[in-house]
């Protein structure tokens, strides 16, 4: 069945669409919402590969006239670099600011193609086909778009909403276990901080293919968790920092090892577990939290601690202090009252050694 979420932030008012098809209709859906002619899908190569002749067909057989523009696959591509190209492919394809960019992909293409749309002639209108879980449930929604430098993930980006987003749950059949699972720690961060329910439903699942039975379920419920907090919160003030439970631990983690040992999912995934626990052990949370987390976690094929690396919590530590997200002395860290039930608790930077500790 067709779900539809509407979004409304400040001013910028949409719809996330989640359904299986999408791919294969988009023309038709892109129709409802533009009446211009042109249109310009950013994908990376693997997408392409397997969807883009897909898409393509559907946009002209509804009367559009399509350019793809394809970048590289991989995190490399989120740079100045490649968003240099793809202005100019924009500008050779004559893009005005009238028509219509179309992220189709993962993170990477949706922040990338969201941020030229952005800036390119100071913003076009552009819409959102997740392919990756990670952008089905996350990325995809609430408007954060970037680009990396090389001091830094995300250093240079924007706010900037989307005309539509188009989920097509079909796609992940073909998304590799790796980045599925990946995606999983963040669907199970929602489940911890604000859905009980969503967390019992993902613990009855035994399989891949169960799991992608419910996939439409889970990612409306991830879904609709991100909408309500960006709806109130669009800019990262306050409540959508509840979106980063497990993220301060689980950033140090992957800036420790170079973005090259762990996914962005299983990082989170020790945070969560981490800080689970040691608030557990602090009285803060309620008994059983952690090692319910645990069995989720390791359920979806995911890590609760690093495995024979030494890394000292000071280094992890001075990691966090270099969080663009702290402000002044304090921070914010995000802990559970019980599963289903997170909050956000400021403490100075000094006081952030009694929430880690990673010796279990
Ligand atoms: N804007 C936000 O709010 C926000 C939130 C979270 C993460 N992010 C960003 O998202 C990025 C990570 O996104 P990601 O995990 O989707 O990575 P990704 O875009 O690199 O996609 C992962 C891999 O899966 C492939 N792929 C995607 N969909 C596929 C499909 N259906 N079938 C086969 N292969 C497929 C891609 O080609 C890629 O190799 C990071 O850059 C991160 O900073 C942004
Ligand atoms: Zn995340």
């Amino acid at each position: 069945v067709r779900e539809i979420i509407h979004v409304n932030i400040l001013g910028n008012s949409y719809d996330i669409t989640i359904d299986k098809d999408l791919i294969a209709n988009v023309g038709l859906e892109i129709k409802k919402i533009y009446s211009g002619d042109k249109i310009a899908i950013v994908t990376d190569n693997n997408v392409d590969k397997i969807y883009g002749a897909r898409v393509f067909d559907s946009l002209i057989n509804a009367g559009f006239n399509v350019y793809k523009i394809v970048i590289p696959a991989g995190e490399k591509s989120k740079c100045f670099k490649v968003l240099q190209k793809v202005y100019e492919e924009l500008i050779a394809f004559q893009i005005n600011r009238g028509n219509m960019i179309i992220a189709l992909g993962g993170g990477v293409v949706g922040d990338l193609a969201g941020f030229a749309a952005s800036t390119f002639l100071r913003g076009i209108p552009y819409t959102q086909m997740p392919t990756s879980l990670l952008a089905q449930v996350d990325s995809s929604i609430g408007g954060k778009v970037a680009v990396d430098l090389s001091q830094g993930k995300n250093l240079v980006g924007s706010f900037y909403q989307p005309r539509a987003v188009f989920i097509d749950t079909q796609v992940l059949e073909t998304l590799p276990e790796r980045f599925l699972y990946d995606g999983m720690g963040e669907v199970i961060k929602y489940g911890a901080f604000k859905d009980k329910d969503l967390f019992k439903l993902l613990l009855s699942l035994n399989s891949k293919e169960e799991l992608l039975e419910n996939i439409g379920v889970i990612i409306k419920a991830c879904c609709l968790i991100k909408r309500d907090i960006v709806e109130i919160d669009e800019k990262d003030m306050g409540d959508r920092m509840l979106l980063n439970f497990g993220h301060t631990i689980g950033h140090a983690i992957e800036k420790i090892h170079n973005y090259e040992v762990f996914s962005h999912g299983e990082a989170i995934s020790i945070g969560m577990y981490a800080i689970t626990r040691r608030s557990e052990e602090l009285g803060i949370t309620q008994r059983g939290a952690s090692e319910g987390l645990k069995e989720i976690l390791e359920k979806y094929e995911l890590p609760i601690s690093f495995k024979g690396q030494k890394e000292t919590v000071s280094s992890i530590v001075s990691s966090i202090s270099g969080d663009k997200k702290n402000i002044g002395k304090k921070m914010n860290i995000i802990l559970l009252n019980s599963i289903g039930d997170g909050f956000i608790k400021a403490i100075y930077q000094n006081e952030i050694d009694d929430y880690i500790s990673l010796d279990y």
